[in-house]
């Protein structure tokens, strides 16, 4: 093991494509940058907490400040796997993993945007696909929730991952 004081910065999650792994700090301020050349259609609003309808550099100041409140604040019993997705190399998005009191209730979160101009082409699947592999087989999960909420097409779209609605909400 490379880092035995922090072992978190080995996990590596590799998929035929792409490899997610906690950013750097110089990956951090790429994801920023890439965030602030936009993750969605401005006249809609994906996330729950509207942190990316703030103008440019604070945007990118506050996810710098996200991220690493996140890393330093992780425990086991509340933890926030900022998974950096790198696309060829290069830091194409996240695919968050996180978990409340996760030993007794074994289920994750997660959430995930990417920079549009890699959005599109199954990366986004491949991600998700990636972070519930590390959840389940890795970790021994049993319940995955999404923070999605703004999702066309909801019903086509759940099969792909076998999930459930939450009762009451629309979750993916
Ligand atoms: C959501 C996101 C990560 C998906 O990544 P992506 O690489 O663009 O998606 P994929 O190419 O893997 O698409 C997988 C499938 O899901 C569908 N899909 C993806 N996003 C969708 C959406 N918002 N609504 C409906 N369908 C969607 C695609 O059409 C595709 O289906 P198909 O294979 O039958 O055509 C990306 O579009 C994104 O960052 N969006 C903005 C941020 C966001 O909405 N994040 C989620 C909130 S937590």
């Amino acid at each position: 093991m490379a880092h035995s004081i922090w072992p978190l910065f080995d996990l590596v999650v590799r998929t035929p494509r792409l490899e997610l792994r906690p950013p750097t700090d110089h990956d951090c301020v790429a994801l920023a940058q890439l965030a602030a050349e936009g993750v969605h259609d401005p006249q809609v609003m994906p996330f729950d907490v509207p942190w990316t309808d703030v103008p440019p550099p604070e945007l990118e100041r506050r996810a710098l400040r996200w991220w690493w409140r996140k890393r330093a604040e992780w425990s086991p019993d509340e933890w926030a796997f900022t998974g950096a997705v790198f696309v060829g190399g290069e830091a194409g998005g996240v695919q968050d993993l996180t978990a409340h009191h996760f030993a007794i209730l074994r289920t994750v979160g997660t959430g995930s945007w990417l920079g549009r101009r890699h959005q599109g082409r199954g990366i986004g699947r491949e991600m998700r696909a990636a972070i519930l592999h590390l959840a389940f087989e890795g970790l021994g999960a049993r319940q995955a929730t999404s923070a999605a909420f703004l999702v066309e097409n909801l019903e086509r779209c759940l099969p792909m991952f076998g999930v459930v609605p939450a009762q009451g909400q629309s979750s993916s």
